[in-house]
């Protein structure tokens, strides 16, 4: 039997989902898909690609977040991006950040779907990998029955893998970006209706899911789950995606022997020049409930950006921790 490999996601999240953090978070899950931090097209096809789409090959399987709304240049975008090895193109269509209004992108193409179904074809015939979206349930005004459902019309005749849907609406007008993930109500049932809808289609829900028990509650309506947040936030739930969800052995029994795995990526990374505290800064939630969580917290948030922060300070702060887990997760390394 195949996995479904859009079972378990992280969120593309803008500042968080950066390389580091997804080099972190694949070590603490092999099965769950990940994502890039939104990138526009422009950015691509005009900017220092070589940066913006550096991973490490470690992250597979990695999908690209793209940021746009020209089915060309999408198009040609996706082939660079398959050319550089990604496993997915996901299209945004959900982000309400001004910036990505007065581009004509994000949440607003919500209002566009056939627009959308252009860009999902353009992409889709440029390249061999899976392309998807990324949606909302409706913006402002729209009637979500109505809203998705030609969304996911239009998405699905182009040929879409998989549709992503945060279920709640972006109100464009008077909300931040920070206000649309929490204020506009979580609608749980109108994607569980648009998966009953749509049989054929992989229905991805995202929005408000802090738990794995609520993330497999789900799984009894729709094909996969997306969790944000409480992903970046609480990374040690990860370690258990693997076991919980997948049947597989977690990567490791305990997170604090997933930390030391990643020291030797901080040590390459150092090497590079980057700086410790961009890599620490993701795995400062990693510990709960762990004897020294506070203080491994409190060493690498003071220490880690001081100049000539290394390996050591690292390791220092991890001496703070006990090894042990409260919740032991079935493992590969045991
Ligand atoms: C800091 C931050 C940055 C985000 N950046 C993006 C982004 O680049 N692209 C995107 O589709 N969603 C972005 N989101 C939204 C998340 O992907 C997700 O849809 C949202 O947080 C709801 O899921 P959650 O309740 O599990 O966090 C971002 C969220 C946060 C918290």
């Amino acid at each position: 039997m195949t996995v479904n490999p859009y079972r378990f996601c992280v969120a593309p999240m803008m500042d968080w989902t950066d390389r580091h953090c997804r080099f972190f978070h694949r070590l603490l899950t092999r099965r769950a898909r990940i994502y890039t931090e939104m990138i526009t097209t422009a950015a691509v096809l005009r900017g220092d690609r070589a940066r913006l789409l550096a991973y490490d090959p470690g992250e597979h399987p990695l999908g690209l977040q793209l940021g746009g709304s020209d089915p060309r240049e999408l198009a040609e975008c996706a082939r660079i991006a398959a050319d550089f090895g990604y496993d997915e193109i996901n299209l945004n269509v959900g982000c309400p950040s001004d910036r990505v209004q007065e581009g004509r992108f994000g949440a607003c193409l919500m209002a566009e779907p056939a627009l959308v179904g252009d860009c999902v074809a353009a992409m889709a015939a440029a390249v061999p990998i899976p392309v998807t979206v990324k949606c909302r349930i409706g913006i402002d005004a729209q009637d979500p029955e109505e809203a998705l459902e030609a969304l996911t019309r239009g998405v699905e005749q182009a040929g879409v893998a998989a549709l992503i849907v945060h279920a709640r609406k972006a109100w464009l007008e008077g909300l931040s970006p920070r206000e649309n993930r929490d204020i506009p109500p979580l609608d749980y049932d109108r994607v569980y209706r648009l998966k009953a809808a749509h049989p054929g289609l992989t229905v991805v829900l995202n929005g408000g899911i802090t738990d794995l028990d609520l993330a497999a509650a789900h799984l009894a309506h729709v094909d996969g789950v997306m969790m944000g947040r409480a992903a970046y936030q609480e990374p040690w739930r990860l370690l258990a995606v693997d076991s919980a969800l997948f049947d597989a052995a977690a990567p490791f029994a305990t997170p604090r022997a997933a930390a030391e795995a990643l020291g030797p990526y901080i040590e390459r990374e150092l090497v590079r020049g980057t700086r410790l505290s961009a890599i620490t800064r993701h795995v400062l939630g990693l510990f709960r409930g762990v004897p020294g969580a506070r203080a491994f917290r409190r060493h690498l948030a003071t220490d880690a950006v001081k100049p000539g922060a290394d390996i050591s300070t690292y390791r220092a702060a991890l001496d703070l921790v006990l090894d042990m887990d409260l919740q032991p997760v079935r493992s590969a390394a045991a």
